[in-house]
């Protein structure tokens, strides 16, 4: 091991049940009799706690992707498109693990600012400091019809309202003074009232008196994590995202999207280390490169076009399946969902001229994340230039198909990052702004 220690990377798995692969839950290798069970997830989690891996994280939506042809068929025929409620399910995982920080998504744009809080608050006491919370604003009108509207509202106004559910939560966690709680049994004090404080937020959504009843917690505030990469979604993350998670096809699209949110949040005032900007990718590793070039080929064949045609006109809230499925990808003049990836279709297709069928088989991959398909030295080389050429502080690992495509990136790629003094070997503290490097915010409140 390499003892003269440089700057680290910071790693963390992107869980779902079967894998990233669109068709991964076809793999033999896929347990699908474990998919709804607490064990398997205790298991995925328990192996990211051997990789050392700074946090697990869960994404989530509202509702059966039905965008592609308005109907939830093409989905629950090819994908596994079934899930669990994330929240619920980090709260469980922080029962059974120790160290590994814990990401669950919850969507502005369908909650209130005081559950949410609350709900992060009390499960960063429970899991000693390890909770983070990815601030999603939702893209799919079908999610929208969960909630009482038939269109899920413009995507500037998603973020203006994310921004003031943002400013409400960040109140109502310093609304508790570190020192509040007394636990004078002898005065017969509880807490001390001058360290409580109302928040009297009254916005264009929300009105908020506060305080909230659970105290500061140990991080103070959870980790906010953040994914937009459109203009607005980009500032929204400067604002207040402590890790960022992006979709990054090249070296050169990765460094500049790094250099503009080191630039955007120090247009807010915080320095470059204040967030941690985590590109997805999916490692499709195995001991040997040719071995890796199978497993790839296996995932492959299982791939359904219509799994991918479905997962991204639900990602970017447009019908693809009014256009013929062997012709050219359309121009998608009037989709509302995620901007920044209907640009990287865009780039794409204007490239390679795709029929929409292909699109779909492709799209199922990876969603336009990154892939690298090699040796554990090929995935470690990959992960480092990145690493050291300003493309990003760490990555958001997804694995190709669960739960061997983890465990296998925990024994190959791992060892590989630490011999390098790359990653480390142990965890150094017990919070997940310890592994991140992250400060403890301190209470804004006035005493
Ligand atoms: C790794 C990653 C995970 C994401 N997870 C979710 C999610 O769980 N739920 C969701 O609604 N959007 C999710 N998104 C989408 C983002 O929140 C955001 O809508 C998207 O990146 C597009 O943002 P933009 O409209 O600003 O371009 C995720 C994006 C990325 C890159």
């Amino acid at each position: 091991m390499n003892s003269d220690r440089g700057r680290q990377l910071h790693l963390g798995v992107f869980l779902d049940a079967a894998g990233h692969y669109a068709s991964a839950w076809r793999h033999p290798a896929t347990p699908t009799d474990m998919f709804f069970r607490l064990d398997y997830y205790k298991r995925l989690a328990l192996a990211a706690e051997r990789g050392k891996f700074d946090m697990v994280f869960f994404s989530d939506r509202y509702g059966i992707p039905d965008r592609y042809g308005d109907s939830f068929r093409a989905t629950v025929r090819s994908l596994h498109s079934a899930r669990l409620d994330p929240f619920t399910l980090i709260t469980a995982l922080a029962g059974v693990t120790e160290r590994v920080g814990l990401t669950a998504t919850v969507s502005t744009s369908f909650s209130e600012p005081f559950h949410v809080a609350r709900q992060f608050a009390s499960l960063d006491l429970l899991s000693g400091g390890r909770a983070a919370w990815n601030v999603v604003t939702s893209t799919s009108d079908n999610e929208a019809r969960n909630f009482g509207e038939e269109r899920i509202p413009d995507h500037d106004s998603r973020y203006e309202r994310a921004r003031e559910f943002l400013d409400v939560a960040n109140g109502l966690w310093d609304s508790w003074e570190e020192d509040a709680l007394v636990f004078d049994k002898e005065a017969g004090v509880y807490a001390d009232g001058d360290k409580v404080h109302y928040l009297h937020h009254r916005g264009r959504h929300f009105g908020v008196r506060g305080p909230l009843d659970v105290p500061r917690s140990p991080q103070g505030r959870p980790v906010l994590v953040q994914a937009g990469s459109s203009d607005t979604g980009r500032d929204f993350a400067a604002r207040v995202a402590e890790v960022i998670f992006t979709a990054q096809p090249s070296l050169d699209g990765a460094r500049s999207f790094y250099a503009d949110m080191k630039t955007r949040a120090a247009a807010y005032g915080r320095s470059p280390d204040s967030n941690k900007v985590m590109p997805g990718l999916m490692p499709i590793v195995a001991g040997t490169e040719a071995e890796a070039r199978e497993t790839e080929a296996l995932l492959a064949e299982f791939a359904d076009p219509l799994a991918g045609l479905a997962i991204l006109s639900d990602q970017i809230n447009y019908d693809l399946s009014v256009h013929p499925l062997d012709g050219p990808v359309p121009e998608l003049l009037e989709a509302t969902g995620m901007q920044s990836r209907l640009k990287l279709v865009a780039k794409l297709t204007q490239s390679d001229s795709l029929t929409l069928r292909q699109l779909g088989r492709f799209y199922g991959g990876s969603r336009l994340h990154r892939k690298i398909v090699g040796s554990p030295v090929q995935i470690a080389d990959f992960l480092q230039e990145w690493f050291v050429k300003g493309a990003c502080d760490g990555f958001n690992i997804m694995p190709p198909y669960l739960p061997d495509g983890l465990d296998k990136f925990v024994e190959l790629v791992v060892p590989e990052l630490q011999n390098r003094g790359l990653f480390r070997e142990e965890y150094e503290g017990r919070t997940l702004r310890d592994h991140l490097g992250l400060p403890r915010p301190a209470s804004r409140s006035r005493s």
